[in-house]
């Protein structure tokens, strides 16, 4: 008989560790519910003690939601209680702790000497300390998810020791995640063997794996280790996450269901819902998904030689393993136009996975109609993108509001902005290399910031001359880097509010970090 994979997606969590990435309280909210009817089993929905708004959006997610939901914890009592707090109102909460167990991160992190004076006495603290969280979160739960963090490249008898341990200590399910993308899928493999082989308690929990794509193996290393007894699989939408990302939810579900006639396992996942769910997290996160990227990449199905379509035209089957159908690509994509009226809007917008309050909705439907006025057919990606722009964001602390600009061949650039603020207008123009530039000069010199600046992408959304342009715009500061994305038929405009947009997401960001700071104080 087929044995069922479990499907743990932590798109809100390690995905939303992906450079750039940030999603707020109702991106999040929204995306859970995709999750949810996509079917996954177990939605992380973050760490709670990382932030207060890390902490608001488990809580939201964890007060609607159905399914299992995790939340990460530090193998501390505060961040365990932390995760707990969040968790209270889930029905089916589960607390997600960890420890490092290589001896390169044992000694990078526990270098301090009183965590003991030699590696074996370090080891033994941390044995401690994972048998002590794990003890803890118990008494909140009892569904506890352990993790070595760095197990790839951690000593197996030591691996063998700490799971013991934390199986005695009462965790229901052990992950052993390849957090650097560093293992081979056969060597991946052999591990989880040894270790069914020798924990002598290992059949009181699931085995779990997370694997990084740092060697692009993630996807390969995860079915490894399923082919070797691991019934749980850590997974990402699109795949991404940390630096190159996590095993992809989409690529491992449509493997094991592709090749079932070689590995006889399978996943409750509605692969129908695979595309939107996509979309949806490319939208929010405004990490792109590359044409070429297996299963939901733009190229996934296209055939592009002659001797390819001839095959296709005459038998589906000889170049395609799986049809575009079937993982929920909507080939006839529905056109709404401006006399779609409020209901159809909404109507398709749920279809697509979105569910925006009457306050959202109000926005989307205006900015719907204002597309509809200079496009006369809207798109589902247009619909996509109109909601992964503004719909979603409140309370930006500043708003384009007014722009000018003068450029042309014999010009020198220059632009002139109205950036809303909490309370005032406020106006700058200046000169630039050309029409963009001069705008985020104007933007830098109005706001007295200068961000560095560390890509910048503009795309065609749909096709056709008047095609939504979307403008992607990365800025650094420090260790962190903030994505914001903006969308017109002017992709000035589109760039202007990109701008203006990941700088919000830095201020916020820096709002927070100070906030966080003044709590630690106090509670010190
Ligand atoms: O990559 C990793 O090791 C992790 C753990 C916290 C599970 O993300
Ligand atoms: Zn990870």
């Amino acid at each position: 008989m087929s044995e069922r994979i479990i499907i743990f997606d932590t798109t809100l969590r390690d995905g939303e560790q992906s450079p750039g990435a940030s999603l707020n309280v109702y991106e999040k909210l929204e995306i859970a519910r995709q999750l949810a009817k996509l079917k996954v089993d177990v939605i992380e929905a973050g760490f709670p003690v990382s932030s207060p708004a890390q902490f608001e959006a488990v809580k939201k997610i964890a007060d609607e939601s159905e399914v299992i939901i995790a939340a990460l914890a530090r193998a501390k009592e505060v961040d365990i209680k932390s995760a707990y707090d969040a968790l209270k109102n889930a029905k089916y909460p589960r607390i997600h702790t960890f420890s490092s167990t290589s001896d390169i991160h044992i000694m990078g992190k526990f270098g301090d000497s009183k965590y003991g004076a030699t590696l074996a006495d370090k080891r033994k603290t941390v044995l401690k300390m994972s048998y002590d969280a794990v003890a803890y979160a118990k008494t909140f739960c009892n569904d506890v998810e352990f993790s070595a963090e760095d197990a790839g490249r951690t000593d197996i008898g030591y691996l063998c020791d700490i799971i013991e341990t934390a199986i005695e200590a009462g965790a229901t399910t052990v992950n052993i995640p390849d957090t650097t993308g560093y293992t081979f899928p056969y060597e991946f493999g052999l591990k989880i063997a040894d270790l069914k082989l020798r924990v002598k308690n290992i059949d009181k929990a699931v085995i779990s794996v997370h694997c990084h794509n740092d060697l692009g193996l993630a996807v390969a290393n995860s079915i490894s280790a399923v082919q070797n007894g691991a019934r749980q699989v850590e997974c990402t939408i699109n795949g991404i996450g940390e630096r190159a990302g996590n095993a992809s939810l989409e690529e491992i579900v449509m493997a094991l269901k592709v090749r079932n006639d070689i590995c006889n396992y399978h996943t409750d996942i509605d692969i129908t819902e695979i595309f939107n769910s996509s979309k949806m997290v490319s939208g929010f996160t405004g990490i792109v998904v590359q044409p070429n990227k297996a299963i939901v990449g733009e190229n996934a199905f296209a055939h592009e030689s002659g001797i390819h379509q001839d095959g296709i035209l005459k038998n589906k089957e000889t170049y395609e393993i799986m049809t575009p159908e079937s993982v929920g690509v909507n080939k006839t994509k529905i056109v709404l136009g401006r006399h779609s009226g409020r209901h159809g809007l909404k109507a398709r917008l749920n279809e697509l996975g979105y569910h925006p309050d009457e306050v959202e909705m109000q926005k989307v439907y205006e900015a719907f109609l204002a597309l509809a006025d200079k496009k006369k057919e809207v798109f589902d990606d247009d619909l996509r993108v109109l909601m992964g722009d503004e719909i979603y964001k409140e309370d930006e602390i500043y708003e384009l509001k007014y722009l000018h600009v003068n450029a042309g061949t014999d010009l020198i650039p220059t632009a002139t902005i109205q950036i809303k603020s909490k309370d005032k207008i406020l106006q700058e123009s200046s000169t630039g290399d050309g029409p963009v530039d001069a705008i985020f000069n104007a933007i830098e010199r109005v706001l007295e910031l200068k961000p560095t600046v560390e890509s910048y992408n503009v795309r065609s959304v749909t096709s056709g001359r008047q095609a939504l342009g979307e403008a992607i715009v990365r800025i650094r500061s420090g260790e962190n880097s903030f994505t914001g994305r903006g969308t017109s038929t002017d992709i000035i405009e589109a760039s202007a509010k990109a701008y203006l947009q990941a700088i919000n997401q830095f201020l916020v960001f820096q709002n927070e970090a100070i906030q966080l700071q003044e709590k630690e104080l106090v509670a010190k």
